[in-house]
C-alpha cells in the first residue's frame, strides 16, 4: 500500500552560501530519503525555505550594510541554487517572508493564544548597547558561573552542557561587538512548554525507532521544560497578531517560532500552487502521512519539543479547540545526524574554514560530494571532512569502482555488438548473480525505509563489487571464440549494471540517468528540481522557489533490459582527481 510521507527539511538561514557542513545534516540525506521513497511508490511531500527572520540575518544585514530583507533576497536566490545543483528534490523550496507563511505563523500563534498556551510576562532581556536591538541567547558570551568555562553561550555552557539564562553569565559581552549588554525588562509572549510536558513525554515513549541519541537527548529535554519567550525586542520578523501589538515596530516573534511553522506553511503554499488548496491535508492530519524531519542536531530541540508543542496546543490539545488548521500531527521522526568538521576543524564562513557548496559543484560536480556525504557523513557520529579522503572515495569507489565497471562493459557490447545481447543460456553463476542482485533491492530499500543511509550505500556497492568480480571471473574479453557465451556473460552484466544504478539513484541521481540513457532508457529517469520564478500568491513581490516534476520512471526494482536497445559509446561517469587536489584545497583553507 502506498504511504503518505511528508519530508520536512530543516530551513537554511538566507545569511550566506551553503557550505558543505550545511548540506551535510540536512540537504543531502532528505533528498536520499525523498527519492528513495518515490520510488518505492510512496507519496513524497518534501518542503523547505529559507529562513530569513531574526538575529542571525540582522547582524550579517549590518555586516554587508544592506537592509535584512536585501540580505534575504540575496541569500534565497542563492541557496536556492546551491541546493538545485546538489539535485536536492524539494516539492517546494520557498522562504519565510512569504505573505502565505506570515499568515499561517499568526493563525497558529493565535490558536496558541486562544488555548492559553500563549502568555504575557515580564523577563529581563539582552539589549546590545549600541543599537538597542535585542540580542538573542547565544549571542551573548562570557564565563560560566557553574564550572567557570569562558566561552559559554547565553542559551548553555558548551563546557558542562547546562542551560543558561545570559543574565547568568559573569562579565557577558555580545558576541557581535566584544562590549557588554544592557539588561533591561520588557513584556514577551511565552509559549507555556510545561503544559505539553506529559503529552509529549508519552508520546517519545512511542517513538523507539528514532536514532538512540536523538530519542535520549529529547526524552532529557522534555523533563526540563520551563515556559520560552516566543517573541523578542526587533524589527525585522513576523508581527505580533494581537490589538496593541501588532502595530508596534520594536517586537516581532522569535525567529524559532516562525521557521518550525515553515513546515506547514510551505504544504499549504504547495497545495495552493499545484492543487486545490486543500492537498496538504494529506499529509498533516488524521495520521494520513508519516513525517521525517531532517536536520543537524543542534536544532533538535526545537523539532522534538517545541514544533510538537505547538502543533499540540494549536489543535487543542490537551485541552482548547482545534484552530483552523484542525488537528496536526505530530512528527514520525526527528532524524537527526550529527556534526561534520572540516579538516578537523569546526566550519566557519568567518575564519574561511569552510568550503562552499557552489564551488564542490563547480570543480567535482554532484554526484561527488552527494557520495562523500552519504559514504562518511556524519549519520550517528561526528565526523571530519577530509580532502585526502574526498579524492581517495572519488578515485577508488566512484572512478575504479563503479564507473569502470559501467565504462568496460558498456565499451565491450559497444564494440562486438552494438545493441543489448539476449541472454542464451545461462550457467548457475549467472543465475546466482542475478539473484542477489535482485535480493539486494529489499536489503537496501530496508536500510533507507530506516534512514542507514551508510549501511544501504555500503550495500548498493557490494552489489556493484560483485558485478566488477563477475565480469572479472567471466572474462568476456577472453570469449571471443565463443560469442553466444559472450553475449550471455555481457547480457548478464548489463543487467547486473542496470540493477545497480537503480540502487544507486537515491545517492547518485546524476550519474544514475547517465547510465540509464546509455543502456537505452528514454526520456527521464529520476526527477531533477527546477529553479522557478513564482508570484507571490497573496500580492507580496515574486520569487525564485525550487519545485519539480518528480513522478518519473526510476522505480525500485530490478527491471529487465531490453535486448536489442542500441548501445552507443560509454560516457564518463566520474572524472579521476588528480592527487594534487588535495594539496590545492588545503591551500585554499589556508587563505
Ligand atoms: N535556520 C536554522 C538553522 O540553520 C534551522 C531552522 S529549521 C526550522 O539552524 F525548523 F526552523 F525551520
Ligand atoms: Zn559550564
Amino acid at each position: 500500500m502506498p504511504r503518505n510521507v511528508l519530508t520536512a527539511v530543516a530551513w537554511p538561514y538566507a545569511n550566506g552560501p551553503r557550505h558543505v557542513g550545511h548540506v551535510a545534516g540536512f540537504g543531502v540525506p532528505s533528498d536520499i530519503f525523498s527519492r528513495y521513497q518515490r520510488m518505492a511508490g510512496n507519496r513524497v511531500l518534501m518542503v523547505s525555505g529559507t529562513d530569513e527572520h531574526g538575529t542571525p540575518i540582522q547582524v550579517q544585514a549590518d555586516r554587508e550594510g544592506v537592509t535584512a530583507r536585501e540580505l534575504a533576497d540575496r541569500y534565497n536566490r542563492v541557496i536556492a541554487e546551491d541546493l538545485q545543483g546538489l539535485g536536492l528534490t524539494y516539492d517546494l523550496f520557498t522562504r519565510t517572508t512569504t505573505r502565505n507563511h506570515y499568515k499561517v505563523v499568526q493563525d497558529l500563534f493565535l490558536a496558541l493564544h486562544k488555548n492559553g498556551y500563549v502568555t504575557e510576562r515580564s523577563q529581563l532581556s539582552a539589549i546590545d548597547a549600541a543599537t538597542g536591538r535585542g540580542l538573542p541567547d547565544r549571542y551573548v558570551e562570557g564565563t560560566c558561573p557553574i564550572c567557570g568555562y569562558d566561552g559559554a553561550r547565553g542559551d548553555q555552557c558548551d563546557n558542562c552542557g547546562n542551560q543558561l539564562d545570559p543574565q547568568d553569565l559573569i562579565n557577558p559581552r555580545s558576541k557581535i561587538d566584544g562590549k557588554p549588554p544592557k539588561f533591561v525588562e520588557s513584556a514577551q509572549f511565552f509559549l507555556e512548554l510545561p503544559a505539553f510536558a506529559e503529552a509529549l513525554g508519552s508520546w517519545l515513549q512511542t517513538r523507539v525507532d528514532w536514532r538512540p541519541n536523538v530519542l535520549k537527548y529529547s526524552t532529557n529535554l522534555v523533563e526540563e521544560m520551563k515556559p520560552r519567550a516566543i517573541s523578542r525586542d526587533l524589527d525585522w520578523g513576523v508581527p505580533i497578531p494581537l490589538p496593541g501589538w501588532e502595530d508596534r515596530n520594536d517586537k516581532r516573534l522569535y525567529v524559532w517560532f516562525d521557521a518550525v511553522i515553515g513546515y506547514l506553511s510551505a504544504s499549504v503554499e504547495w497545495a495552493r500552487r499545484t492543487g486545490t488548496g486543500d492537498e496538504w491535508k494529506q499529509f498533516w492530519t488524521g495520521g494520513s502521512a508519516d513525517s521525517f524531519y531532517f536536520m543537524g542536531k543542534d536544532n533538535v530541540v526545537f523539532h522534538s519539543v517545541i514544533w510538537p508543542s505547538i502543533l499540540l496546543g494549536a489543535s487543542g490539545r490537551p485541552q482548547g479547540s482545534p484552530g483552523p488548521y484542525g488537528e496536526l500531527d505530530l512528527p514520525s521522526e526527528v532524524v537527526s545526524s550529527e556534526y561534520l568538521t572540516m579538516e578537523g576543524r569546526k566550519f566557519s564562513s568567518s575564519r574561511s574554514v569552510v568550503i562552499y557548496v557552489r564551488d564542490v559543484l563547480e570543480r567535482y560536480g554532484p554526484d561527488a560530494l552527494r557520495y562523500y556525504l552519504a559514504a562518511a557523513g556524519p549519520e550517528s557520529s561526528d565526523t571530519d571532512f577530509t580532502w585526502e579522503q574526498f579524492v581517495t572515495r572519488n578515485n577508488t569507489e566512484l572512478v575504479a569502482g563503479w564507473g569502470n565497471l559501467v565504462n568496460r562493459t558498456m565499451s565491450l557490447v559497444n564494440k562486438n555488438i552494438g545493441s543489448i545481447p539476449a541472454p542464451g543460456s545461462l550457467t548457475a553463476s549467472d543465475e546466482s548473480a542475478l539473484q542477489s542482485s535482485r535480493e539486494s533491492f529489499a536489503v537496501v530499500g530496508g536500510l533507507l525505509g530506516r534512514n542507514q543511509q551508510k549501511a544501504a550505500l555500503h550495500e548498493a556497492m557490494r552489489v556493484v563489487a560483485d558485478a566488477n568480480k563477475y565480469l572479472s571471473d567471466e572474462a568476456p574479453w577472453k570469449l571471443k571464440d565463443d560469442p553466444d557465451r559472450r553475449e550471455s556473460v555481457l547480457h548478464v552484466a548489463l543487467q547486473l549494471i542496470s540493477d545497480a544504478k537503480t540502487l544507486l539513484t537515491p545517492f547518485l541521481p546524476h550519474s544514475s540517468e547517465k547510465v540509464f540513457a546509455m543502456l537505452g532508457g528514454e526520456g527521464v529517469w529520476s526527477g531533477q528540481p527546477e529553479l522557478r520564478e513564482v508570484d507571490d500568491l497573496d500580492g507580496g513581490p515574486s520569487y525564485p522557489v525550487l519545485m519539480g516534476d518528480y513522478a518519473t520512471q526510476a522505480k525500485w526494482e530490478s527491471q529487465p533490459i531490453t535486448p536489442g536497445a542500441e548501445i552507443g559509446p560509454p560516457v564518463p561517469l566520474f572524472a579521476k582527481l588528480d592527487p594534487s587536489v588535495i594539496e590545492e584545497e588545503l591551500a585554499r583553507l589556508e587563505q
